[in-house]
């Protein structure tokens, strides 16, 4: 039994196909288009070294980075952004840009890039079946986002409340969150001239968002998914309205962060940046690695930055920040970074001979993760396979280029329906039963969706998958040091599938998918018997192994900077971002969440970037507020 290609088959050449003489090295440094004009009058891409400090030093370019230094500068503030990587626009030609390239990216199944990916090789263990995975991350402006798949899901609004309740702050539920969503987002109706009737999203029409990232439905749908609301109706799935209202269960057409003016993907790069209002000072470094956060005493007052900018020497510089240094480098290297700074255990920081600024045990513990897995079937309706045909790829870039539509314009995974596991299907454990209670009522155990992409399945007919996301994420891991040095990769432990939970939901969780599959609603188009996990499979120990073989990471690294009360001795930051125990750091990203909840994480992570953003703002102002009316008197 197999979930992925066998290797002989893979040996076709697949992705060089599709990119053929269209991308001729996609990763190499393109020396276009010249980016100053998108950052500040006074900004300057590649800054020299600085002589001043800036007032924030954000570290990370990425998704919160990006809103993080944004908004800082809207309020006149001098901002400094430290990223390790490029501009996508130059890395990777239209790769990032084009939703339907998502696919020739599609980490964890093509080998991962340094020159755009941090990526870290991760120990087999009995829960992989032995198997080493590669867990990544982006390395650009834009950060993961500039090459994952960009769905727009909201958690729920229970799941808000045990948010509220784990940190002890009521200003983390879900309608007191709600406008700090809305403010990261705009909302376009779906085009129903360009979509097929039978592809017509149910949606709030007073749903709209005020801010910068526009939130739409591409404006092609897959054909697949048309078929999937047929079988999800038939299994008894309940309609929502879009995934963006506080509630996950039904099925609905999947809500994605794109641009429907030009199609391409809206990013943080994009619409906090490149296309709104230049900012007065955003520096942006490139190309340059936050290697330590500077401490006095408990306090930060900037980073020590390696630069290695194509072309030129090394250079090493220290980057001053007057009020804080943010921290946006993500689930992984926002804890590392703390760690090689002195801020983490004591025996950890011990082992390395890092001088200890601070004794915090829970720095880089308390990982959570997503995992994916697949049911696949052959289909006779057009899957992304018919990219491979190179007239008919030519013929979706121009429909892409003229009319902004065509297969290109969707990247794939494009319906979906978030269930709980059918009463039938709960061959759970009473310990398994017990953990599942404990969740709120409205945390859904399993995300499915459509994934009629083709480029690594055989070039003899089309493919089609649905995709299992189990949204329980009980399994905690940690990163540890392998060295002292920020440039080393640290050692990931995700401990994927070590909670008797996780497991069990995902077995029951292929079951579930066969079920749809089997459904009479699809039975027209399959072409195939089941070709992953495979027939041969049919117990539930058969499944479990078959599972083990055959999963991946969704790359969702998260909370291990874990928000808490302040008398929680793991807790790393309280409730307004602040390290707890430091003065003038803070922490923007998904590792400061309390835990990874339900949906998927972009859409909570703008949300959480503005939110502390506005927390910064807030006690910068209470700070000159305080330091005039002293002077006053
Ligand atoms: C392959 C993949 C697929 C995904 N799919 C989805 C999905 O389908 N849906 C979804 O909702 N989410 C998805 N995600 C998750 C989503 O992208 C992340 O939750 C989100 O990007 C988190 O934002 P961030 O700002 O924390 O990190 P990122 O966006 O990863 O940005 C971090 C940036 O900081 C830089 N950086 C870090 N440390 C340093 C340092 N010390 N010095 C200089 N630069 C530094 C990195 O180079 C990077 O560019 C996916 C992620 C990946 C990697
Ligand atoms: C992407 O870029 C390549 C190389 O420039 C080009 O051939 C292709 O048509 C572009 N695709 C789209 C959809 O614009
Ligand atoms: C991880 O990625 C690296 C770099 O692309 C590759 O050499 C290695 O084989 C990959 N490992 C696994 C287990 O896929
Ligand atoms: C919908 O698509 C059609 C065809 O491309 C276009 O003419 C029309 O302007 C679009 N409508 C909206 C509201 O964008
Ligand atoms: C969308 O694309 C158009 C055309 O490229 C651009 O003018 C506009 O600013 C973009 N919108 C956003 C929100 O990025
Ligand atoms: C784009 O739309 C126009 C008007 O409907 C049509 O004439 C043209 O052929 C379309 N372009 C492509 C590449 O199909
Ligand atoms: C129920 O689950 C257990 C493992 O938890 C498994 O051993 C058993 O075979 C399962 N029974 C059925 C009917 O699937």
């Amino acid at each position: 039994m197999h979930f992925n290609m066998p290797s002989h088959l893979r040996s076709v050449a697949l992705v060089s196909l599709f990119l053929g003489s269209a991308v001729s090295s996609p990763f190499v440094y393109h020396r276009r288009p010249q980016l100053q004009q998108y950052l500040g009058p006074e900004a300057n891409q590649n800054p020299s070294e600085p002589t001043e400090p800036y007032d924030y030093v954000v570290v990370g370019g990425g998704v919160t980075g990006l809103i993080a230094a944004a908004r800082l500068a809207d309020a006149s503030y001098s901002v400094a952004v430290v990223e390790k990587g490029g501009y996508y626009e130059q890395m990777t030609g239209n790769l990032s840009e084009v939703p339907g390239y998502t696919e020739l990216f599609d980490n964890s199944k093509t080998p991962p890039r340094d020159e755009v990916e941090h990526w870290w090789e991760v120990a087999g263990t009995p829960e992989t079946n032995n198997r080493k995975l590669n867990f990544t991350g982006g390395k650009m402006i834009g950060g993961s986002h500039a090459f994952s798949y960009f769905g727009y899901l909201h958690p729920t609004v229970g799941a808000m409340q045990k948010w509220a309740d784990d940190v002890g702050d009521e200003s983390w539920t879900y309608p007191n969150t709600r406008k700090f969503f809305d403010q990261s987002m705009f909302f376009t109706p779906p085009n129903d001239t360009t979509r097929w009737a039978n592809a017509t999203p149910e949606y709030d029409p007073s749903y709209q968002g005020s801010g910068p990232l526009e939130i739409t439905y591409p404006r092609w749908a897959q054909p697949f998914s048309t078929w999937l609301v047929r079988a999800f109706d038939a299994l008894g799935v309940t309609h929502t309205l879009s995934y963006a209202t506080g509630e996950l269960f039904g099925s609905s057409w999947i809500l994605d962060t794109i641009n429907s003016t030009d199609g391409t993907r809206s990013t943080t790069w994009t619409a906090y940046v490149k296309n709104a209002p230049p900012k007065k000072k955003l520096d942006v470094y490139t190309f340059s690695l936050a290697d330590k956060i500077r401490f006095d005493g408990k306090t930060a007052t900037g980073v020590d930055v390696t630069r290695n900018l194509p072309d030129e020497p090394e250079e090493k510089f220290t980057i001053q920040a007057k009020n804080e240094v943010v921290l946006a480098g993500g689930g992984i290297l926002s804890p590392q970074l703390l760690l090689v700074s002195g801020v983490g255990p004591a025996a950890t920081l011990a082992e390395w001979d890092i001088p200890v600024v601070l004794d915090k045990p829970g720095v880089g513990q308390n990982m959570h993760d997503h995992i994916v897995f697949g049911v696949t079937y052959r289909v006779n309706i057009p899957t992304s396979s018919i990219l491979l045909d190179q007239d008919t790829r030519w013929q979706h870039e121009d429909l892409f280029k003229e009319n902004v539509t065509g297969m290109l314009v969707n990247p794939g995974p494009d319906y979906g329906a978030i269930v709980d596991i059918p009463s039938d299907l709960r061959n759970f454990s009473a310990e398994v039963k017990q953990d599942l209670a404990a969740l709120p009522k409205d945390w859904p155990e399993l995300i499915i969706v459509g994934f009629p992409l083709g480029h690594d399945w055989p070039n003899d007919g089309n493919y089609a998958t649905l995709m299992g996301i189990p949204m329980t994420a009980k399994s905690t891991g940690h990163i540890e040091l392998q060295s002292a040095d920020m440039a080393d990769k640290p050692k990931i432990v995700p401990k994927w599938l070590t909670s008797r939970t996780d497991l069990e939901v995902s077995v029951a969780s292929l079951k579930y998918m066969r079920r749809v599959f089997e459904n009479p609603a699809l039975s027209e188009i399959l072409a195939s018997d089941e070709i992953s996990p495979g027939t041969e499979a049919v117990t539930w120990d058969e499944l479990e192994d078959a599972l083990k073989s055959g999963y991946r990471s969704m790359h969702h690294p998260a909370a291990t900077l874990r928000m808490g009360r302040a008398d929680d001795p793991d807790a790393v930051t309280d409730s307004t971002g602040k390290i707890m125990g430091l003065d003038n750091v803070r922490v923007v990203d998904p590792s400061a969440f309390p835990f990874l909840p339900p949906g998927l994480p972009l859409a909570p992570a703008f949300m959480f970037a503005e939110k502390i953003t506005d927390n910064i703002i807030n006690d910068q102002k209470k700070k000159g507020r305080h330091g005039k009316h002293r002077t006053d008197l």
